[in-house]
């Protein structure tokens, strides 16, 4: 029988995720269908129940729901936990298993596929919101020298700075980046800001100094974020395609136990959004 998978989130229809999975099945040979589901605001839990009754085998799940299946699975991977928020259910003999992969498909898109060396990095991360935390782990357990949390609340990035009791990690309000540059640091855009056509406000001497920068957010136009850090002379910048195809790898892999080459699906859709 055909294995059922889906990602819900509220809204759903841009979901590039049924494109990705499909493809990863058709490579690897896996008998699956992959889904996308839109669940209520009020109706999320009801979704995942329903769902998983019908003999569903996971899910992926999408804002604004990752910390509610978090906070409804029977089971948590470390890395969840740490991140406080599940990416990822597996359904598994009456149980519910919550996993998170963004920030391993964060790590694995700068690493494998931009190259760039995390073990003993500066890092930069802008945003304390679900986003940030759900790679702050990762990053860590990538050996970089230092992770500075940097958000427009600040006291957001200095809760989520104290949640891991790493010295390697701070948070500070925007008015720290005045003196955030580092000679080759990596920055990365965590915020929401992109979505709505804004960026944080980065001064063009961050960019400058940065080795790298890196906006979660993708779409067929660079993002504000990575025009004003290609306008300050960034060297390098990307947007969080990559991610979003590493992270889906990681789920796979976790459900199928097979890992699917990235680097083909990758490409494919960055034609599709029309950007080479
Ligand atoms: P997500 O799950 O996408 O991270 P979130 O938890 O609502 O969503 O967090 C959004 C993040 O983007 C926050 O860090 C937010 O800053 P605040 O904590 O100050 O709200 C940040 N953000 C949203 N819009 C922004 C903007 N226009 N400029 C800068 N930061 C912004």
């Amino acid at each position: 029988m055909t294995d059922r998978y889906a990602v819900v989130g509220n809204p759903i229809a841009h979901s590039r995720s049924p494109a990705i999975h499909a493809r990863f099945a058709a490579q690897t040979g896996q008998d699956l269908r992959y889904e996308a589901l839109l669940a209520p605001l009020d109706g999320f839990e009801a979704v995942v129940r329903d769902f998983a009754a019908a003999g569903g085998c996971g899910l992926n799940v999408t804002v604004p729901f990752k910390e509610r299946a978090f906070a409804l699975a029977d089971r948590r991977s470390p890395r969840a936990q740490a991140a406080g928020a599940a990416n990822t259910l597996i359904f598994a003999s009456c149980e519910v298993l919550a996993d998170n992969t963004d920030g391993v498909g964060l790590v694995r898109d700068l690493t494998a596929r931009h190259g760039l060396a995390l073990a003993g990095a500066s890092v930069l991360l802008l945003g304390a919101g679900g986003a940030a935390s759900g790679v702050i782990e990762p990053l860590l357990a990538a050996g970089v020298r230092e992770l500075r949390i940097l958000n427009r609340t600040a006291e957001r990035a200095q809760a989520l700075a104290a949640r891991f009791a790493d010295p390697r990690l701070s948070g500070a309000g925007f008015e720290g980046l005045t003196d955030a540059a580092r000679q080759g640091a990596v920055l990365i855009n965590a915020t929401s800001a992109g979505l709505a056509g804004e960026a944080p406000p980065v001064p063009a001497a961050v960019f400058e100094a940065s080795c790298f920068a890196y906006d979660m957010v993708y779409g067929a136009q660079p993002t504000a974020f990575l025009r004003a850090a290609a306008a300050a002379g960034c060297p390098a910048m990307a947007d969080g395609l990559g991610m979003l195809v590493e992270q889906a790898a990681e789920s796979f892999r976790l459900w199928r136990g097979v890992m699917p080459d990235t680097e083909p699906v990758y490409r494919a859709l960055r034609e599709a959004i029309g950007r080479p």
